[in-house]
């Protein structure tokens, strides 16, 4: 009953690679374009801690249960579940699991493709040198009137969507291990660069307070569920990414060790971009709570005055770019690879497929900025609500079904046997994953829903 499912398809070279790609897909436009702007609509530090919290307690855990489902099963998502769940005897309607998941992923990537192709822009700005010397005043005019204008970027969407698709086609494989491998610490220098610019713009001082001294009053029980939507949307959780990525993971590896290796990566990455960012928000007088438009609005300033500006200004949204392909290529992932296996599309077509249709809906998020931005439900046009759907409500319910699955569906035995860890530290897992994870999503969605008052 313990043996494995046979595997369909190809396993990761090492370990070492699987860090590489899963940290590709989690590192990105999460960590440097949402989490500031979210931070500054909810009011700083009380939203960091609880945004911390949540990855400690909620994203490790589940993170390591996604991994290893991902790993035991072996398939997409869809059939991942249906065959554990078979072999745990529970109900076959797991499957919805997967589903909702797969759907989750296209629904991301057809607005992180337009932000995504805001970057691409900036890389060329950047190289233009229009940043040089310019004020607040400026560099917001740049920023309004890309969002003014639909036909630019609907170029920069799909020229993004046709590189997605184009790694996409060869397999995750291909070229993703060297990308991430020289992309990483690349980043990680430039946002060194920007910190040590920040330091010196007079209001770093008050750029760490905002970041990091708590005030509650802040917080409602709708930005507690950013927070928490957030920890999965950065951390590519609940539906399916990290699953499918675990299921090329080969059987030797320390699954928990690995975790902890990605998630304090995309955490540093975002503190980092964070400590930049709001520096630079009150040195200029800017209103921190301004939304998507945040960094755009604010480094631009730090590459027009600093010492090889021009170069750092054109690497950063270089990089920017490469960050947000390796994770668009897992956004995608999950339904390539279940028309693979379901549809019986060869890959080819299934990428044409996807691609298609979700570059369809990128160019409705594209005017939701411009001509259709006044169209709104609940007070949210459509690319906040496609971010409110997906980030707060479909990755948290994926994560809450995976922890379920993980601790409750799937026998101990399994779970121990795949994990492999010390005594001490699986009970703390289990621990966390049975009775911390699961009522913790469900008492947010209650407080949100008002049942809790
Ligand atoms: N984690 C990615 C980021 O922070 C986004 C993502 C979400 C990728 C879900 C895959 C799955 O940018
Ligand atoms: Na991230």
């Amino acid at each position: 009953m313990t043996d494995k499912p046979q595997s369909p398809h190809s396993e990761w070279s090492s370990r070492f690679a699987f860090i590489l790609a899963a940290t590709g897909s989690a590192v990105g436009l999460g960590n440097i374009w949402k989490f500031p702007y979210i931070t500054g609509q909810n009011g700083g530090g009380a939203f960091v801690l609880i945004y911390l919290l949540c990855v400690l307690g909620l994203g490790i855990p589940i993170m390591i249960a996604e991994i290893m489902i991902g790993r035991r099963g072996r398939h997409n998502p869809i059939n991942t579940l249906q065959a554990l769940s078979a072999e745990a005897g529970a109900d076959p309607r797991w499957v919805y699991l997967g589903r909702m998941g797969i759907a989750a992923g296209f629904l991301i990537l057809a607005y992180y493709s337009v932000i995504a192709g805001w970057a691409l822009d900036y890389i060329v700005k950047a190289f233009f040198g229009q940043f040089f010397h310019a004020d607040a005043t400026e560099i917001n005019q740049q920023f309004q009137a890309l969002m003014n204008s639909p036909f630019q970027q609907i170029v920069w969407h799909s020229l993004f969507m046709v590189l997605t698709m184009a790694v996409v086609v060869r397999g995750v494989k291909a070229g993703l291990e060297q990308a991430v491998r020289f992309l990483m610490p690349a980043l990680f220098f430039l946002l060194l660069i920007l910190v040590a610019y920040a330091m010196g713009s007079g209001a770093y001082q008050q750029g760490i307070h905002f970041l990091f001294s708590p005030d509650f009053s802040k917080i409602n029980a709708d930005a507690v569920l950013t927070a928490m939507g957030h920890a999965f949307f950065t951390l590519s959780l609940g539906m399916g990414s990290i699953m499918v990525y675990g299921s090329y993971l080969p059987g030797k590896v320390s699954i928990a060790k690995t975790t902890l290796y990605i998630a304090g990566a995309d955490t540093i990455v975002a503190l980092l971009a964070g400590i930049a960012i709001f520096p630079l928000v009150f040195a200029n007088h800017l209103e921190a709570a301004s939304g998507p438009g945040l960094i755009f609005q604010t480094l631009p300033l730090a590459f027009g005055s600093m010492t090889g500006g021009w170069l750092f200004g054109i690497l950063f949204f270089v990089l920017l770019f490469f960050a947000a392909l390796t994770s668009s290529i897992s956004l995608i992932e999950p339904a390539v690879v279940w028309l693979v296996e379901n549809r019986d599309m060869d890959r080819q077509k299934a990428c044409i497929w996807s691609g298609a249709a979700c570059w369809l809906l990128g160019v409705a998020v594209v005017f939701s900025f411009n001509i259709w931005s006044e169209h709104t439900l609940f007070g949210k046009n459509l690319f906040e609500l496609l971010d409110y759907l997906t980030a707060n409500l479909m990755l948290p319910l994926g994560g809450l079904g995976i922890a379920v699955f993980a601790g409750w569906v799937m026998s101990n035995a399994i779970t121990a046997q795949e994990l492999e860890l010390p005594q001490r530290f699986y009970q703390i897992w289990l621990f966390f994953i049975k009775y911390i994870a699961p009522p913790a999503v469900f008492f947010v969605f209650l407080h949100v829903l008002g049942v809790l008052g």
